[in-house]
């Protein structure tokens, strides 16, 4: 039996977060630089989003670019930025065949003007799709983020928008970049790296945890439902006894 038919209709995934990691292993193992890699992962994106949409999954949040790597070299920052932009233009028929809504979070006023202003046409023309909400986190990192929230959160309080008693789990999720997106239910990592690297910290507090040592472009489909299956067979507690969530 594959994979794809041990799925479980009824205990789908709202959420699902992706560190999608091992391009450039995988391109040095092919004995390719690294940017064959990131096409190839490219691949994968549009295999996993498709069947992603398909199963009725809500929100694929998709670790794209982060903060940190802003500090890669340059020709390889330059070449995914042109990468991004092309993706963009290539798929977004495929996004509105299948119903799909382009979202971003992350600091997007350091791309570059042309790759942010391709992001927002996109953005824009998939905004009324009702299907998969597809997240790019876009030079994002959990700490950047936490810490604009907090900036924004004084600055309303010296407006005096904002007080003391007012901050609470639900209050401070609203200042985040990802406000109005529930959280992950499920995080998968590629690749055999077992780290969070800075990605969603406080989303994640409940999400189940997958980790394979698949590189990305390697990562196919049929991993992709085993991941849903594993995750399928996990029992949630959200701090409570077994007891409580199973009676
Ligand atoms: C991690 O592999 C991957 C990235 C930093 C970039 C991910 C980008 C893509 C898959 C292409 C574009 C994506 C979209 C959504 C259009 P790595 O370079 O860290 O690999 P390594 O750890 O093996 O060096």
């Amino acid at each position: 039996m594959t994979y794809k038919d041990q799925i479980n209709p009824n205990r789908i995934p709202t959420h699902v977060a992706i560190i999608m990691d091992g391009n450039g292993r995988w391109a040095k193992q092919h004995g390719m630089k690294r940017m064959f890699g990131h096409r190839q992962g490219v691949q994968t994106v549009h295999n996993i989003t498709t069947a992603a949409a398909e199963m009725g999954i809500r929100y694929l949040t998709l670790y794209a670019f982060s903060t940190e790597n802003w500090n890669r070299p340059q020709e390889e920052v330059d070449a995914l930025m042109a990468l991004l932009v092309e993706t963009i233009r290539q798929e977004t028929p495929t996004l509105m065949e299948n119903n799909v809504r382009l979202m971003t979070i992350g600091d997007l006023s350091r791309l570059p003007e042309t790759t942010r202003q391709k992001f927002m046409e996109c953005i824009e023309m998939t905004s009324h799709n009702t299907g998969l909400n597809m997240v790019l986190a876009l030079s994002y990192s959990s700490r950047w983020e936490i810490t604009e929230a907090l900036r924004r959160a004084v600055q309303q309080a010296q407006q005096g928008l904002l007080t003391a008693e007012q901050i609470n789990e639900d209050t401070l999720s609203c200042y985040l970049t990802t406000a109005g997106i529930p959280d992950p239910d499920l995080l998968i990592r590629t690749s055999g790296e077992y780290r969070i690297s800075n990605f969603l910290l406080w989303q994640l507090a409940y999400s189940e945890m997958y980790f394979t040592d698949c590189l990305w472009p390697d990562f196919t489909v049929e991993h992709f439902y085993q991941a849903i299956v594993d995750y399928q067979h996990r029992e949630r507690r959200f701090g409570k006894t077994s007891e409580q969530v199973t009676e």
